[in-house]
């Protein structure tokens, strides 16, 4: 354990959260006694239903959504892995709620044409968000399936133009050791770096997320903007990312950096190929049956084949692991 007396910082964050709220109340008042127009995440906010949380406006997309039944949203926001904030899953649910997620900024620069910053609004506005249902398939062996809200990625990097030297993408997290309890653990190297090919961050599937359950994303789950990428294991999706950088070369992730035999660059979910510690054939699904309840077979690229298949033709996926 990093913290010893949780009491007391729970505490400390529900009077944090509390004043937080307070202040958004202060603002929407401001802003209506002057007659001023409410920015669309502003105004979310502002009518939040929970500390921090708002509700978004959502489309449903039935084509790339999952049919099976929803995780319920309490086991999705209660137990993470959001090392950041600790290593043992109930505790970014309390610990993150100290991440300051406003203001935010996402830098896009590398190999691009047009490199740009972006803040939430204008993150909120580059695309209608819609909800899309997912498997997350964690490479520990449980899953859930997810309603996350956002657009696909190959949006924002339309935007900016890459050039055609770039074939790699980095995704870089926030790394801020006065928020972040767990970057006195050196079990990774931070900043919480992950990355994709570049037909991967393309290919239509590979989310932008901005929220999950219609609204806004709980810090615990990576607000305010993460990365999900449903075919890969789940530590591939990157939360709270600060920087989007397009290069040459395979950039370096932090699991490979920390255990290069056990954690790939590709990282498929893949249940012929087995973890050098544990199985990947099966995963326990959270928040339905319980521990006795039989596990659910591990299915090719998370069930995602007929959509990502082709983006390995020809590839040795247990030397590309
Ligand atoms: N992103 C950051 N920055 N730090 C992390 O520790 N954990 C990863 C991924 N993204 C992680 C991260 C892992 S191992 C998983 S399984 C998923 O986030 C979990 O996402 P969830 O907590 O929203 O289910």
């Amino acid at each position: 354990m990093l913290f010893k007396d949780s009491k007391i910082l729970s505490s400390d964050i529900t009077s944090k959260a509390i004043f937080e709220n307070r202040r958004q109340l202060i603002k929407q008042a401001a802003a209506g006694a002057y007659g001023l127009a409410l920015a669309p995440w502003f105004s979310r906010t502002a009518f939040a239903n929970s500390p921090g949380l708002g509700k978004l406006k959502v489309m449903k997309s039935d084509k790339y959504s999952s049919k099976e039944e929803i995780t319920p949203q309490k086991d999705a926001t209660s137990y993470n892995n959001y090392y950041e904030f600790g290593l043992n899953k109930d505790e970014p649910v309390e610990r993150a709620q100290r991440l300051q997620t406003k203001p935010w900024t996402l830098t896009v620069e590398g190999l691009v044409k047009k490199p740009m910053t972006f803040d939430m609004d204008a993150l909120l506005k580059l695309a209608p968000l819609e909800e899309r249902i997912y498997r997350l398939r964690c490479v520990e062996g449980w899953s859930m399936v997810i309603p996350w809200d956002g657009y696909s990625l190959s949006k924002l990097i339309e935007k900016v133009e890459p050039l055609g030297s770039a074939k790699f993408v980095e995704f870089i997290t926030l790394a801020d050791p006065k928020q972040m309890p767990g970057l006195n653990n050196r079990v990774l190297e931070w900043p919480y770096r992950e990355g994709l090919r570049m037909d991967e961050a393309m290919n239509p599937l590979t989310l932008l997320s901005l929220g999950m359950y219609g609204e806004v994303l709980p810090k615990q789950n990576g607000a305010p903007v993460r990365i999900i990428v449903p075919w890969k294991y789940g530590f591939k999706s990157g939360k709270s990312i600060v920087k989007i950088r397009f290069t040459e070369q395979q950039p370096a992730t932090s699991w490979n950096m920390a255990a290069a035999r056990e954690y790939g660059f590709y990282s498929n979910v893949n249940p012929t190929v087995d973890h050098p510690r544990w199985s990947q054939a099966t995963e326990r699904r959270i928040g339905s049956g319980n521990l006795f309840s039989p596990k659910i077979k591990t299915e090719m690229f998370n069930g995602y084949g007929e959509y990502v298949a082709n983006l390995y033709t020809g590839m040795d996926l247990r030397k590309n692991y």
